[in-house]
Protein backbone atom coordinates (compact mmCIF):
# COMPACT_ATOMS: atom_id res chain seq x y z
CA UNK A 1 0.00 0.00 0.00
CA UNK A 2 1.36 3.46 -0.91
CA UNK A 3 1.57 5.45 2.25
CA UNK A 4 0.13 9.09 1.45
CA UNK A 5 2.76 12.20 1.79
CA UNK A 6 1.41 13.19 5.11
CA UNK A 7 1.62 9.67 6.29
CA UNK A 8 4.61 9.46 5.29
CA UNK A 9 5.88 12.63 7.05
CA UNK A 10 4.23 11.32 10.35
CA UNK A 11 6.26 8.12 9.98
CA UNK A 12 9.77 9.74 9.58
CA UNK A 13 8.52 11.50 12.67
CA UNK A 14 8.11 9.14 14.75
CA UNK A 15 11.37 7.28 13.56
CA UNK A 16 12.99 10.34 14.01
CA UNK A 17 11.29 10.91 17.87
CA UNK A 18 12.81 7.16 18.61
CA UNK A 19 16.38 8.09 17.27
CA UNK A 20 16.67 10.88 19.47
CA UNK A 21 15.18 9.55 21.98
CA UNK A 22 17.36 6.40 21.71
CA UNK A 23 20.09 9.17 22.65
CA UNK A 24 22.59 6.50 20.65
CA UNK A 25 21.84 8.04 16.93
CA UNK A 26 22.55 11.62 15.91
CA UNK A 27 20.86 13.65 13.26
CA UNK A 28 23.77 12.98 10.88
CA UNK A 29 23.38 8.77 11.31
CA UNK A 30 26.48 8.45 13.94
CA UNK A 31 26.42 6.28 16.95
CA UNK A 32 27.58 7.89 19.90
CA UNK A 33 27.86 4.19 21.30
CA UNK A 34 31.06 4.09 18.99
CA UNK A 35 32.60 6.30 20.67
CA UNK A 36 34.01 4.78 24.17
CA UNK A 37 37.29 6.22 24.86
CA UNK A 38 39.79 3.35 25.72
CA UNK A 39 40.76 2.83 29.54
CA UNK A 40 43.67 0.45 28.96
CA UNK A 41 47.33 1.92 27.48
CA UNK A 42 48.10 0.94 24.42
CA UNK A 43 50.61 -1.95 24.02
CA UNK A 44 53.86 -1.33 25.65
CA UNK A 45 52.66 1.17 28.55
CA UNK A 46 51.60 0.41 32.19
CA UNK A 47 48.86 2.21 33.14
CA UNK A 48 50.12 3.83 36.76
CA UNK A 49 47.25 4.45 39.52
CA UNK A 50 46.76 7.67 38.49
CA UNK A 51 45.43 6.35 35.23
CA UNK A 52 48.58 7.48 33.38
CA UNK A 53 50.41 5.34 30.78
CA UNK A 54 54.05 4.87 30.94
CA UNK A 55 56.33 3.50 28.32
CA UNK A 56 58.04 -0.04 29.28
CA UNK A 57 60.73 -1.25 26.88
CA UNK A 58 63.77 -3.39 27.01
CA UNK A 59 66.21 -0.58 26.08
CA UNK A 60 65.32 1.25 29.92
CA UNK A 61 67.04 -1.95 31.34
CA UNK A 62 70.40 -0.64 29.48
CA UNK A 63 72.78 2.26 30.26
CA UNK A 64 73.79 4.82 27.70
CA UNK A 65 76.75 7.38 27.65
CA UNK A 66 75.84 10.36 29.62
CA UNK A 67 72.18 9.41 28.95
CA UNK A 68 72.26 10.44 25.37
CA UNK A 69 71.45 7.30 24.01
CA UNK A 70 74.52 7.25 22.00
CA UNK A 71 77.10 3.83 21.85
CA UNK A 72 76.39 0.58 21.04
CA UNK A 73 73.49 -1.97 20.18
CA UNK A 74 72.23 -1.89 23.79
CA UNK A 75 72.33 1.73 24.74
CA UNK A 76 69.31 2.90 26.57
CA UNK A 77 67.19 5.60 24.75
CA UNK A 78 66.84 9.39 25.37
CA UNK A 79 63.90 10.21 27.90
CA UNK A 80 60.48 10.12 26.29
CA UNK A 81 57.45 12.14 26.61
CA UNK A 82 54.54 9.98 27.89
CA UNK A 83 52.03 10.00 31.65
CA UNK A 84 49.12 10.94 29.31
CA UNK A 85 45.77 8.89 30.26
CA UNK A 86 44.55 5.95 27.97
CA UNK A 87 41.69 8.15 27.33
CA UNK A 88 43.69 11.07 26.19
CA UNK A 89 45.32 9.14 23.60
CA UNK A 90 42.12 7.29 22.33
CA UNK A 91 40.64 10.44 21.99
CA UNK A 92 43.89 12.15 20.02
CA UNK A 93 43.43 8.84 17.34
CA UNK A 94 40.03 10.90 17.12
CA UNK A 95 41.38 14.03 16.90
CA UNK A 96 43.67 13.03 14.37
CA UNK A 97 41.75 11.32 11.92
CA UNK A 98 39.29 14.00 12.04
CA UNK A 99 39.18 16.47 8.95
CA UNK A 100 37.08 18.62 10.96
CA UNK A 101 40.42 19.83 12.27
CA UNK A 102 41.34 21.67 8.68
CA UNK A 103 40.12 24.73 7.59
CA UNK A 104 37.42 23.57 4.84
CA UNK A 105 37.16 19.71 6.39
CA UNK A 106 39.05 17.60 3.58
CA UNK A 107 42.27 17.58 5.28
CA UNK A 108 43.65 15.50 8.55
CA UNK A 109 46.52 14.81 9.75
CA UNK A 110 46.41 11.49 8.75
CA UNK A 111 46.33 12.62 5.20
CA UNK A 112 49.70 13.33 5.37
CA UNK A 113 50.86 11.12 8.42
CA UNK A 114 49.17 8.14 6.61
CA UNK A 115 49.54 4.96 9.11
CA UNK A 116 50.00 2.69 5.75
CA UNK A 117 53.34 5.21 4.61
CA UNK A 118 54.90 4.65 7.83
CA UNK A 119 52.72 8.10 8.95
CA UNK A 120 54.40 9.93 6.08
CA UNK A 121 52.57 10.57 2.79
CA UNK A 122 54.25 8.48 0.01
CA UNK A 123 54.74 11.90 -1.43
CA UNK A 124 58.04 14.14 -2.58
CA UNK A 125 56.53 17.05 -0.89
CA UNK A 126 53.13 17.22 0.90
CA UNK A 127 49.77 18.57 -0.54
CA UNK A 128 47.73 20.92 1.86
CA UNK A 129 44.99 22.44 1.37
CA UNK A 130 43.92 23.61 -1.36
CA UNK A 131 46.31 21.59 -3.29
CA UNK A 132 48.68 23.47 -1.98
CA UNK A 133 52.82 22.31 -2.11
CA UNK A 134 54.31 22.23 1.30
CA UNK A 135 57.94 23.34 0.94
CA UNK A 136 58.96 19.68 2.46
CA UNK A 137 58.60 16.02 2.85
CA UNK A 138 56.34 15.01 5.69
CA UNK A 139 58.59 13.42 8.19
CA UNK A 140 57.50 9.68 9.74
CA UNK A 141 55.49 9.78 13.50
CA UNK A 142 57.02 6.96 14.62
CA UNK A 143 58.60 7.37 17.95
CA UNK A 144 58.06 11.19 17.83
CA UNK A 145 57.83 10.54 21.57
CA UNK A 146 61.14 10.55 22.23
CA UNK A 147 62.50 13.65 19.64
CA UNK A 148 63.89 16.89 21.12
CA UNK A 149 63.16 18.96 18.19
CA UNK A 150 60.84 19.18 15.61
CA UNK A 151 60.23 19.92 11.93
CA UNK A 152 63.36 18.81 9.37
CA UNK A 153 65.32 22.26 10.50
CA UNK A 154 64.44 21.66 14.12
CA UNK A 155 62.12 24.61 14.62
CA UNK A 156 59.91 23.58 17.42
CA UNK A 157 61.45 22.18 20.70
CA UNK A 158 58.09 21.01 22.05
CA UNK A 159 55.01 18.96 20.16
CA UNK A 160 52.93 21.93 21.54
CA UNK A 161 55.19 24.67 19.17
CA UNK A 162 54.77 21.53 16.91
CA UNK A 163 51.08 20.91 16.78
CA UNK A 164 50.20 24.26 16.16
CA UNK A 165 52.24 24.67 12.57
CA UNK A 166 50.05 22.28 10.62
CA UNK A 167 46.74 23.18 12.00
CA UNK A 168 47.04 26.57 11.24
CA UNK A 169 48.97 27.02 8.35
CA UNK A 170 47.60 28.29 5.07
CA UNK A 171 49.08 25.64 3.00
CA UNK A 172 48.93 22.68 5.57
CA UNK A 173 45.62 22.23 7.35
CA UNK A 174 44.25 26.06 6.58
CA UNK A 175 42.27 26.55 10.19
CA UNK A 176 42.29 28.76 12.95
CA UNK A 177 42.08 28.63 16.33
CA UNK A 178 38.38 30.12 16.93
CA UNK A 179 37.01 27.95 13.78
CA UNK A 180 38.58 24.97 15.93
CA UNK A 181 37.26 25.21 19.08
CA UNK A 182 34.14 26.57 17.98
CA UNK A 183 33.59 23.09 16.02
CA UNK A 184 34.64 21.31 18.40
CA UNK A 185 32.96 22.82 20.94
CA UNK A 186 29.32 22.67 19.03
CA UNK A 187 29.75 18.69 18.11
CA UNK A 188 28.21 16.99 20.85
CA UNK A 189 30.18 13.97 20.57
CA UNK A 190 33.63 15.73 21.05
CA UNK A 191 32.03 17.59 24.07
CA UNK A 192 31.37 14.34 25.69
CA UNK A 193 34.53 12.87 25.16
CA UNK A 194 36.71 15.36 26.06
CA UNK A 195 34.69 15.60 29.21
CA UNK A 196 35.76 12.09 29.68
CA UNK A 197 39.15 12.84 29.02
CA UNK A 198 39.71 15.76 31.09
CA UNK A 199 37.44 15.20 33.62
CA UNK A 200 38.86 17.72 36.14
CA UNK A 201 38.32 20.68 33.66
CA UNK A 202 35.47 23.16 32.49
CA UNK A 203 33.07 21.66 30.31
CA UNK A 204 34.70 24.00 27.29
CA UNK A 205 36.86 22.30 25.23
CA UNK A 206 40.12 24.44 24.88
CA UNK A 207 43.09 24.20 22.69
CA UNK A 208 45.72 23.29 25.00
CA UNK A 209 42.90 19.88 25.99
CA UNK A 210 43.05 19.96 22.18
CA UNK A 211 46.86 20.03 21.55
CA UNK A 212 47.46 17.23 24.20
CA UNK A 213 45.11 14.88 23.12
CA UNK A 214 46.62 14.67 19.42
CA UNK A 215 50.64 14.80 21.59
CA UNK A 216 49.28 12.27 23.63
CA UNK A 217 48.70 10.27 20.63
CA UNK A 218 51.33 10.71 18.44
CA UNK A 219 53.80 9.58 21.69
CA UNK A 220 51.96 6.43 21.49
CA UNK A 221 53.28 5.33 18.63
CA UNK A 222 56.65 3.39 19.17
CA UNK A 223 58.07 0.79 17.21
CA UNK A 224 61.04 -0.82 19.15
CA UNK A 225 60.45 -4.43 18.60
CA UNK A 226 61.99 -4.94 14.75
CA UNK A 227 64.03 -7.59 14.10
CA UNK A 228 67.16 -5.31 14.49
CA UNK A 229 65.59 -4.87 18.21
CA UNK A 230 65.42 -8.75 18.53
CA UNK A 231 69.13 -9.10 17.13
CA UNK A 232 70.13 -6.19 19.98
CA UNK A 233 68.62 -7.69 22.89
CA UNK A 234 70.77 -10.85 22.53
CA UNK A 235 68.60 -12.95 19.60
CA UNK A 236 71.23 -13.55 16.94
CA UNK A 237 69.21 -15.74 14.85
CA UNK A 238 67.03 -12.26 14.21
CA UNK A 239 69.03 -11.31 11.37
CA UNK A 240 70.70 -12.91 8.27
CA UNK A 241 74.42 -13.12 7.48
CA UNK A 242 73.71 -10.03 4.63
CA UNK A 243 71.78 -8.31 7.07
CA UNK A 244 74.41 -8.94 9.46
CA UNK A 245 77.16 -7.51 6.68
CA UNK A 246 74.96 -4.84 6.36
CA UNK A 247 74.96 -3.68 10.01
CA UNK A 248 78.67 -4.09 10.25
CA UNK A 249 79.28 -1.71 7.31
CA UNK A 250 76.42 0.62 8.61
CA UNK A 251 78.32 0.88 11.89
CA UNK A 252 81.63 0.91 10.59
CA UNK A 253 83.91 3.94 10.88
CA UNK A 254 84.06 3.88 6.61
CA UNK A 255 80.74 3.99 6.11
CA UNK A 256 79.72 6.09 9.31
CA UNK A 257 76.17 6.03 9.33
CA UNK A 258 75.88 5.02 13.04
CA UNK A 259 77.90 8.28 13.75
CA UNK A 260 74.70 10.03 13.32
CA UNK A 261 72.15 7.73 12.86
CA UNK A 262 72.81 6.44 15.96
CA UNK A 263 70.71 3.12 17.50
CA UNK A 264 68.59 2.64 19.06
CA UNK A 265 66.98 5.44 17.74
CA UNK A 266 68.75 5.58 14.72
CA UNK A 267 69.19 9.91 15.03
CA UNK A 268 71.24 11.18 17.29
CA UNK A 269 68.70 14.27 17.28
CA UNK A 270 71.71 16.49 16.08
CA UNK A 271 71.62 19.12 12.65
CA UNK A 272 73.61 18.05 10.10
CA UNK A 273 74.88 19.69 6.82
CA UNK A 274 75.54 16.69 4.41
CA UNK A 275 74.33 18.65 1.22
CA UNK A 276 71.10 16.42 -0.45
CA UNK A 277 70.24 17.91 -3.66
CA UNK A 278 66.98 19.95 -3.89
CA UNK A 279 63.96 18.34 -6.79
CA UNK A 280 65.84 19.47 -10.20
CA UNK A 281 65.36 23.25 -10.52
CA UNK A 282 64.53 24.06 -7.28
CA UNK A 283 66.32 26.34 -5.06
CA UNK A 284 68.59 26.17 -2.06
CA UNK A 285 66.45 24.98 1.21
CA UNK A 286 68.62 26.51 3.85
CA UNK A 287 67.25 24.81 6.48
CA UNK A 288 68.56 24.79 9.87
CA UNK A 289 70.45 28.14 8.99
CA UNK A 290 66.70 30.02 8.96
CA UNK A 291 66.19 28.30 12.67
CA UNK A 292 69.62 29.64 14.39
CA UNK A 293 70.43 32.48 12.44
CA UNK A 294 73.73 30.57 11.67
CA UNK A 295 75.37 30.65 8.30
CA UNK A 296 77.40 27.61 9.21
CA UNK A 297 74.03 25.94 8.85
CA UNK A 298 73.28 26.45 5.43
CA UNK A 299 71.88 23.34 4.10
CA UNK A 300 71.61 21.69 7.59
CA UNK A 301 68.69 18.98 8.55
CA UNK A 302 68.01 17.06 11.41
CA UNK A 303 69.02 13.86 10.80
CA UNK A 304 65.74 11.50 10.82
CA UNK A 305 65.20 8.71 12.09
CA UNK A 306 65.10 5.49 9.88
CA UNK A 307 62.93 3.40 11.58
CA UNK A 308 60.04 2.14 9.83
CA UNK A 309 62.30 3.96 6.23
CA UNK A 310 60.89 1.05 4.19
CA UNK A 311 57.50 2.24 4.51
CA UNK A 312 58.38 6.26 4.05
CA UNK A 313 59.56 6.73 0.33
CA UNK A 314 60.21 9.30 -0.99
CA UNK A 315 63.76 10.41 1.22
CA UNK A 316 65.16 13.08 2.50
CA UNK A 317 63.39 16.93 3.30
CA UNK A 318 62.90 16.72 -0.71
CA UNK A 319 61.63 13.44 -1.16
CA UNK A 320 64.11 13.73 -3.81
CA UNK A 321 65.25 10.24 -3.86
CA UNK A 322 62.69 7.64 -4.62
CA UNK A 323 64.34 4.58 -3.48
CA UNK A 324 66.93 3.61 -0.49
CA UNK A 325 69.10 2.56 -3.01
CA UNK A 326 69.76 5.41 -4.56
CA UNK A 327 69.57 7.81 -0.90
CA UNK A 328 72.45 4.77 0.66
CA UNK A 329 74.30 5.93 -2.79
CA UNK A 330 74.11 9.42 -2.12
CA UNK A 331 76.74 9.21 0.50
CA UNK A 332 79.75 7.51 -1.30
CA UNK A 333 78.84 9.77 -4.95
CA UNK A 334 81.72 12.49 -3.17
CA UNK A 335 81.84 14.85 -0.51
CA UNK A 336 79.77 17.81 -1.66
CA UNK A 337 78.98 16.17 -4.92
CA UNK A 338 75.12 17.93 -4.91
CA UNK A 339 75.81 21.41 -3.77
CA UNK A 340 75.13 24.01 -5.93
CA UNK A 341 77.96 25.82 -7.67
CA UNK A 342 78.83 28.98 -5.75
CA UNK A 343 77.12 28.23 -2.55
CA UNK A 344 79.04 27.75 0.98
CA UNK A 345 78.23 25.22 2.74
CA UNK A 346 80.06 23.40 5.25
CA UNK A 347 79.71 19.94 5.57
CA UNK A 348 79.81 17.38 8.45
CA UNK A 349 82.68 16.09 9.05
CA UNK A 350 81.51 12.59 9.10
CA UNK A 351 80.33 13.40 5.13
CA UNK A 352 83.22 12.10 2.98
CA UNK A 353 83.92 9.36 0.70
CA UNK A 354 83.62 6.30 1.73
CA UNK A 355 83.65 4.68 -1.44
CA UNK A 356 81.51 1.43 -0.95
CA UNK A 357 81.02 -1.34 -3.40
CA UNK A 358 77.58 -2.07 -5.28
CA UNK A 359 77.56 -4.82 -2.49
CA UNK A 360 77.97 -2.76 0.32
CA UNK A 361 75.34 -0.46 -0.82
CA UNK A 362 73.12 -3.43 -1.10
CA UNK A 363 74.06 -4.79 2.14
CA UNK A 364 72.94 -1.34 4.17
CA UNK A 365 69.70 -1.51 2.28
CA UNK A 366 69.49 -5.36 3.49
CA UNK A 367 69.90 -3.99 7.29
CA UNK A 368 67.57 -0.73 7.24
CA UNK A 369 65.35 -3.20 5.88
CA UNK A 370 65.32 -4.96 9.21
CA UNK A 371 64.15 -1.79 11.19
CA UNK A 372 60.79 -1.85 10.17
CA UNK A 373 57.84 -2.78 13.21
CA UNK A 374 54.62 -1.82 12.88
CA UNK A 375 53.24 -4.65 15.43
CA UNK A 376 51.96 -1.26 18.21
CA UNK A 377 50.05 -0.31 14.69
CA UNK A 378 46.98 1.93 16.24
CA UNK A 379 43.57 1.50 14.75
CA UNK A 380 42.50 3.68 12.20
CA UNK A 381 38.37 4.71 13.23
CA UNK A 382 35.58 3.78 11.05
CA UNK A 383 34.02 6.99 11.66
CA UNK A 384 34.97 10.02 13.43
CA UNK A 385 32.75 12.36 15.81
CA UNK A 386 32.16 14.85 13.23
CA UNK A 387 30.80 12.83 10.69
CA UNK A 388 33.54 13.13 8.28
CA UNK A 389 35.25 10.48 6.29
CA UNK A 390 38.03 9.58 8.72
CA UNK A 391 41.72 9.20 6.72
CA UNK A 392 40.62 12.07 4.15
CA UNK A 393 43.15 12.15 1.41
CA UNK A 394 40.93 13.35 -1.54
CA UNK A 395 43.62 13.98 -4.25
CA UNK A 396 45.06 10.37 -4.81
CA UNK A 397 48.22 12.25 -5.46
CA UNK A 398 50.82 10.26 -7.21
CA UNK A 399 54.59 10.80 -6.56
CA UNK A 400 53.83 11.45 -10.39
CA UNK A 401 51.72 14.26 -9.41
CA UNK A 402 53.57 15.76 -6.73
CA UNK A 403 56.10 15.79 -9.52
CA UNK A 404 54.57 17.86 -11.80
CA UNK A 405 53.38 20.08 -9.62
CA UNK A 406 56.96 20.81 -8.75
CA UNK A 407 57.68 21.79 -12.07
CA UNK A 408 54.87 24.30 -11.99
CA UNK A 409 56.18 26.06 -8.75
CA UNK A 410 59.50 26.05 -10.36
CA UNK A 411 58.01 28.20 -12.70
CA UNK A 412 56.30 30.48 -10.48
CA UNK A 413 59.76 30.90 -8.82
CA UNK A 414 61.48 31.67 -11.97
C1 LIG B 1 49.53 18.96 4.37
C2 LIG B 1 50.24 17.87 4.95
C3 LIG B 1 50.36 17.78 6.45
C4 LIG B 1 49.34 17.77 7.38
C5 LIG B 1 47.86 17.90 7.13
C6 LIG B 1 49.99 17.59 8.66
N1 LIG B 1 51.33 17.48 8.50
FE1 LIG B 1 52.68 17.10 9.96
N2 LIG B 1 54.18 17.48 8.66
C7 LIG B 1 54.03 17.72 7.32
C8 LIG B 1 55.29 18.14 6.75
C9 LIG B 1 55.55 18.48 5.29
C10 LIG B 1 56.21 18.18 7.81
C11 LIG B 1 57.67 18.65 7.74
C12 LIG B 1 57.64 20.16 7.66
C13 LIG B 1 59.00 20.78 7.90
O1 LIG B 1 59.89 20.11 8.42
O2 LIG B 1 59.18 21.97 7.58
C14 LIG B 1 55.48 17.74 9.00
C15 LIG B 1 56.05 17.58 10.27
C16 LIG B 1 55.37 17.08 11.36
C17 LIG B 1 55.99 16.71 12.62
C18 LIG B 1 57.47 16.79 12.96
C19 LIG B 1 58.12 15.42 12.93
C20 LIG B 1 59.61 15.47 13.07
O3 LIG B 1 60.24 14.41 13.05
O4 LIG B 1 60.19 16.55 13.18
C21 LIG B 1 54.98 16.29 13.46
C22 LIG B 1 55.13 15.80 14.88
C23 LIG B 1 53.74 16.41 12.71
N3 LIG B 1 54.02 16.87 11.44
C24 LIG B 1 52.49 16.13 13.22
C25 LIG B 1 51.31 16.52 12.59
C26 LIG B 1 50.01 16.58 13.24
C27 LIG B 1 49.74 16.22 14.68
C28 LIG B 1 49.12 17.01 12.30
C29 LIG B 1 47.65 17.34 12.49
C30 LIG B 1 47.35 18.34 13.49
C31 LIG B 1 49.87 17.18 11.06
N4 LIG B 1 51.19 16.90 11.29
C32 LIG B 1 49.29 17.55 9.85
C33 LIG B 1 52.86 17.58 6.60
C34 LIG B 1 51.60 17.61 7.18
C1 LIG C 1 76.81 13.61 9.19
C2 LIG C 1 75.62 12.92 9.60
C3 LIG C 1 75.10 11.82 8.71
C4 LIG C 1 75.75 10.68 8.31
C5 LIG C 1 77.20 10.28 8.57
C6 LIG C 1 74.79 9.90 7.57
N1 LIG C 1 73.59 10.56 7.53
FE1 LIG C 1 71.89 9.90 6.62
N2 LIG C 1 71.00 11.69 6.97
C7 LIG C 1 71.57 12.75 7.65
C8 LIG C 1 70.73 13.92 7.50
C9 LIG C 1 70.99 15.29 8.09
C10 LIG C 1 69.66 13.53 6.68
C11 LIG C 1 68.54 14.45 6.14
C12 LIG C 1 69.14 15.21 4.97
C13 LIG C 1 68.16 15.95 4.09
O1 LIG C 1 66.96 15.78 4.24
O2 LIG C 1 68.62 16.72 3.22
C14 LIG C 1 69.85 12.11 6.39
C15 LIG C 1 68.95 11.34 5.67
C16 LIG C 1 69.10 9.98 5.44
C17 LIG C 1 68.10 9.13 4.83
C18 LIG C 1 66.69 9.57 4.41
C19 LIG C 1 65.77 9.55 5.62
C20 LIG C 1 64.38 10.05 5.36
O3 LIG C 1 63.54 9.91 6.27
O4 LIG C 1 64.09 10.59 4.30
C21 LIG C 1 68.63 7.87 4.77
C22 LIG C 1 67.97 6.63 4.21
C23 LIG C 1 69.96 7.94 5.33
N3 LIG C 1 70.21 9.23 5.72
C24 LIG C 1 70.83 6.87 5.43
C25 LIG C 1 72.17 6.99 5.79
C26 LIG C 1 73.17 5.96 5.60
C27 LIG C 1 72.88 4.58 5.07
C28 LIG C 1 74.36 6.47 6.00
C29 LIG C 1 75.72 5.84 5.94
C30 LIG C 1 76.18 5.49 4.60
C31 LIG C 1 74.11 7.83 6.47
N4 LIG C 1 72.77 8.11 6.29
C32 LIG C 1 75.06 8.66 7.01
C33 LIG C 1 72.77 12.71 8.36
C34 LIG C 1 73.74 11.73 8.19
Amino acid sequence: MKLSGIQNLAKLAVVFTLLICSGQIQADGIDAKEFVLASNCPPSFEKMPNNTCELRTVYQFYDSLGGHGIGGLQTSLPTERDGFSPEQIDLGRYLFFDPLLSGDGTLSCASCHQPDKGFADGQALSVGIDGALAARSAPTLWNVAFLKSFFWDARASTLEEQVVGPLYSPIEMGNNPVKLLSDLNSNELYTQLFNGAFPNSSETITLKEIYTAIIAFQTSLISLNSRYDQYAHGNHKALSPKELKGMNIYRSFVARCSECHTPPLFTNQQIAVIGTPEPIGMSLDIGAEKTHNAAKLKGGFKVPTLRNIEKTAPYMHSGRFETLRESVEFYTKGRGHAVPEGVAMQLHWHIWEPNLTEDELDRIVDFLLTLTDEKFMPVTPNNVPSGLTPLNNPKDHSTELSHSIIKLKQEERS
